[in-house]
């Protein structure tokens, strides 16, 4: 008698969400295990949200972006009575383990289910963020920063026709892995990230140099958690307060026009921003994160299978592992120097 597996996805959509859940629906089917699709992350849990999932509902679903079984960013911890409703509908849906996909907020409530309930739950690592520990790569990471960096290249051409200073704001959250890799494969000539705050003065002498160096158009890329920062020590972070979610999130966003703004009016040079915006979430997944989604959906169904609760598949080198819900989930994985300094080598 094969099992009753439930899968969930939480948190921002990401590309390659739907590979995952075809590698994990066909290992689970092949040993004869049931699938259940939980609706819209941990919501889905809470209110008894389920339908079957088998080989017909995966079929053709590996290069579509999006979630087939919906997402939010739903906290059973900041709902009345959460928690005890997804245990509940958990046990009456005779679920007996979850794949929960998500970042740090989704795998967080499963590592937290699993410690203090024993909650038989395995996670995936996704987000366009990369900035999950314990894992190399999260999927959907590569999908993004080929978009931003397909931008880059664009606005390159644009900008040099018009002499122009061209501001790209990336996603990234507190993070700035994909402004620091789709700069370098763009060839940015100054990255802002919250990981190595430079200082708006900075940034605009590396844009006059270059004009004194002949080049009289710049590329600028910043990070959506940049805080703008200046020489006097001052420092603002671009955010609406008011509209934070339920893991206590602000809405990023805005940055790129106050930096652009900053630039023009301190070297004179014509600026115009570009804000890449949920872009870099939609769509097809690359053919690199549909290959590492795939593995790691495999993976979280062997887990589940082998009943190694309170996991996450993770990739370390080019090789699948499994860490602790717990490692991973205990602190951000920030930009270290060396890769901003592979970026930096090439500013100004
Ligand atoms: O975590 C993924 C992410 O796209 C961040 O880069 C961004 O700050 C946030 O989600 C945007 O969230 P929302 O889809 O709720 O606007």
């Amino acid at each position: 008698m094969g099992m009753a597996v439930g899968i969930l996805t939480g948190g921002g959509d990401c590309p390659g969400l739907n590979a995952v859940i075809r590698a994990a629906v066909h290992r689970c089917v092949d040993r004869g295990d049931e699938v259940v699709a939980v609706r819209e992350g941990w919501r889905g849990l809470i209110e008894g949200k389920f339908h079957t999932l088998g080989l017909r509902e995966v079929s053709g679903i590996l290069p579509r972006g999006g979630t087939i079984v919906g997402t939010s960013r739903t906290n059973p911890y900041k709902v009345e009575g959460g928690v005890e409703k997804v245990l509940r509908n958990f046990g009456r849906q005779g679920l007996d383990a979850l794949i929960a996909i998500g970042g740090e907020d989704t795998l967080g409530v499963a590592s937290r289910l699993h410690a203090e309930h024993d909650f038989p739950v395995v996670g995936v690592p996704k987000t366009i963020d990369n900035d999950l520990s314990g894992t190399d790569y999260t999927f959907g990471f590569d999908t993004a920063v080929s978009v931003a960096t397909e931008a880059i290249d664009r606005l390159h051409t644009t900008a040099e026709s018009h002499n122009r200073v061209m501001v790209v704001e990336v996603m990234g959250r507190h993070t700035g892995w994909i402004a620091v890799m789709s700069g370098i494969a763009g060839g940015a000539d100054a990255i802002l990230i919250p990981e190595q705050p430079m200082t708006v003065e900075a940034a605009c002498a590396l844009i006059e140099q270059r004009h004194r160096g002949g080049k009289d158009f710049s590329i600028v890329v910043v990070s959506e958690g940049y805080e703008l920062s200046f020489e006097s020590g001052e420092h603002q972070l671009v955010a609406q307060e008011a509209l934070a979610d339920q893991f206590g999130h602000v809405r990023l966003g805005g940055v790129g026009e106050a930096l652009a703004r900053e630039i023009e009016s301190r070297t004179g040079f014509e600026s115009r921003v570009t804000v890449l915006g949920h872009v870099q979430r939609g769509g097809t997944p690359t053919a690199r994160d549909r290959v590492l989604a795939t593995r790691f959906g495999l993976k979280a169904a062997d887990l589940v299978g082998e009943g190694r609760f309170g996991r996450m598949a993770a990739l370390h080198g080019d090789t699948i592992v499994d860490v602790s819900l717990e490692e991973a989930t205990a602190q951000l994985k920030t930009v270290p120097r060396e890769w901003y300094d592979v970026a930096a080598a090439f500013f100004g």
